[in-house]
């Protein structure tokens, strides 16, 4: 059953879009859809947090009947739009994946899939049952950056890849916020940090070595952020604590910064931080003195690890040697690729080539290279990501850089890490078999 219209010879309207969840993410993205040169519109959202809901249905001129409470109000009715974005939480994704394929709604669904080997089974039965297309969210896949990276491997004037050493600095406010305080900080509740942070990089390795990988172990833990370590004097909420200015992981400190919009990634949080609305002095005060993410964040029920290695062997021989850390300032993700006949390092927006031929050695700036600069969310891979999903559908290509078997990979291999680290064993990813 295939029941996009117009799929595979393209649309003369409009690609109707309808976004499930509009947190920061969907919201994000919702706010994408008509900016990204594709005829696109969103029609409906689904959101049940009333003011968020209105916010973002006001900003989009939606009609009152076209603001739904939940995704299962939309399962309820006919297919209204071709292309669902499902932007729920990771335990969220799978039930209304599985609804929304059924009705024939094509979809682009937050990663990770699922935190679940069977609910990510269940999203591979439910696309091959409905041949609706399923594309992930990996916006790293989308920025100028990695655009240039790949094409300039894809040359072969480097050679080929043998080895890649990556780190994926989290940043320490960032890390504090979403897996001390925040949604992913347990992975009964959420995912485990591998999953939830690094599938994205786990997606990117895959691409950038350009083989199948086939073996995995790792190492880490959760070394900080446990009661042991909590300062003498501290109090359960920074509002209330004295050695408070003394604390880098200081939520006072973030979420009042956070005021000033020029702060960005400080008022991305603070307006998480009160409800997923415009951040004011008193939501930011009550917000400490009430909510979850004005707590000590050496006196909470997180479970995620705060450092993890990974290392892969990909079936050509080729290892990567993979570093996520809470500790680190927020900048970008550090990369080295060695290959055969010369090496290339990128900090996210550099990439400096070095000719072993030649000995010579040059940098390219990315921004300077397509319209997916770093300015936009994610360093352009946002606007990147929405725009190469609405093309292929509104213009029938079909095909997705992100599709989901390619997904599945990085899904696999973050599985096995995890198992890997859990089991101080080598998994191999013959392991996993969805
Ligand atoms: N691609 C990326 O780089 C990236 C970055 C951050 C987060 N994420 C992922 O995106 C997803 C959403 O993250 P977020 O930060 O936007 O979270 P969020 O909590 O801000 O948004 C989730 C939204 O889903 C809504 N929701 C809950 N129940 C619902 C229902 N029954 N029907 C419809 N909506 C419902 C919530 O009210 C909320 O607004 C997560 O899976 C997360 O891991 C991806």
């Amino acid at each position: 059953m295939n029941l996009a219209d117009g799929r595979g010879r393209g649309l003369d309207r409009p690609l109707r879009v309808v976004v499930v969840g509009a947190g920061a993410r969907g919201a994000a993205y919702a706010d994408l859809v008509g900016t990204v040169g594709v005829p696109a519109e969103v029609v409906a959202i689904a959101e049940p947090r009333a003011q968020v809901r209105d916010d973002v249905g006001d900003r989009l001129h939606l009609p009152a009947d076209a603001r739904l409470a939940s995704w299962q109000d939309l399962v309820d009715r006919p297919r209204l739009a071709d292309l669902a974005i499902v932007a729920t939480q990771d335990r969220d994704h799978v039930d209304p994946v599985v609804a929304l394929a059924d009705l024939g709604y094509d979809l682009l669904v937050e990663k990770p899939l699922a935190p679940t080997a069977e609910g990510i089974a269940a999203i591979v039965a439910a696309a091959d049952r409905t041949g609706v297309t399923v594309a992930v969210c990996h916006v790293m896949r989308f920025t100028a950056y990695t655009h240039t990276l790949l094409d300039l491997l894809a040359t072969g004037d480097l050679g080929e890849v043998m080895a890649v050493q990556h780190l994926e600095p989290i940043g320490w406010e960032h890390f504090a916020h979403s897996f001390v305080r925040g949604n992913w900080r347990r992975r009964d509740t959420s995912s485990f940090l591998l999953l939830a942070k690094s599938c994205h990089d786990l997606d990117w390795l895959h691409a950038v070595v350009g083989d199948e990988p086939v073996r995995v172990s790792s190492f880490g833990s959760r070394g900080h952020f446990r009661a042991e370590h909590r300062p003498d004097g501290a109090a359960d909420r920074c509002v209330d604590c004295e050695v408070e200015p003394d604390c880098p992981y200081s939520a006072a400190r973030l979420y009042r910064r956070g005021l000033d919009p020029a702060d960005a990634s400080a008022h991305y949080f603070a307006r998480i931080a009160v409800g997923g609305i415009d951040p004011t002095p008193e939501r930011v005060e009550s917000a400490l003195r009430d909510g979850p993410w004005g707590r000590c964040v050496y006196d909470l029920d997180n479970d995620v690890v705060d450092h993890q290695v990974v290392t892969i062997e990909f079936a050509r021989g080729a290892t990567v040697a993979f570093t996520l850390t809470a500790f680190t300032p927020s900048e970008g993700r550090r990369t080295r690729v060695f290959a055969t006949h010369g090496q290339v390092v990128g900090d996210g927006r550099h990439l400096e080539v070095t000719d072993f031929r030649s000995g010579r050695m040059r940098t390219i700036d990315t921004h300077t290279h397509g319209d997916e600069t770093a300015a936009g969310g994610h360093g352009g891979g946002d606007a990147g990501m929405v725009r190469a999903v609405l093309t292929a559908l509104h213009d029938g290509r079909g095909e997705i850089p992100s599709g989901l078997a390619e997904s599945l990979v990085s899904h696999r291999l973050a599985f096995a890490g995890d198992l890997a680290r859990r089991e101080s064993r080598v998994v191999d990813l013959a392991e996993f078999a969805w």
